[in-house]
């Protein structure tokens, strides 16, 4: 079988999906090649993420990788949360097939721009902090 179980589940029971209306770190972020979008919505208290929530015009792989990611973040610290890798989500995923690895990034640099979104509400420079979100590439 291509996908794993926990991908199955993720797609078509996807944690922690809409909006947050009083966020304070919302990050958006687009794949190149696909045109999928993913945005991400953050409510971030004591440096403590409390809770979280996206939506995506996306494919599976996007869906069920940003499930996994928001319930990996939920009620971490805004440190734990930036070492979160598309690596780690895929990995909790038991795998993904290799041309579906790019998705998950879709994941991690929507992570990375609400907090980017989040500092600079702050009027921190995040770039030193979260570092540079680049341009999602997908094989598809
Ligand atoms: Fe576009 Fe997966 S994110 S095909």
């Amino acid at each position: 079988m291509l996908y794993s179980e926990k991908v199955f589940d993720h797609f078509s029971n996807p944690r922690n999906v809409g909006e947050i209306p009083d966020a304070n770190g919302i990050g958006e972020v687009g794949n190149a090649k696909c045109g999928d979008i993913m945005k991400m919505y953050l409510k971030i208290e004591n440096g403590i993420i409390v809770d979280v929530k996206f939506k995506t015009f996306g494919c599976g792989a996007a869906i069920a990788t940003s499930s996994m990611a928001t319930e990996m973040i939920k009620g971490k610290s805004i440190d734990d949360a930036l070492k979160l890798t598309n690596k780690a989500v895929v990995e909790a995923l038991d795998g993904l097939p290799a041309v579906k690895i790019h998705c998950s990034v879709l994941a991690e640099q929507a992570v990375k721009s609400a907090l980017s979104d989040y500092y600079t509400r702050l009027g921190v420079d995040p770039l030193p902090i979260v570092g540079p979100i680049g341009v999602v590439e997908c094989e598809e």
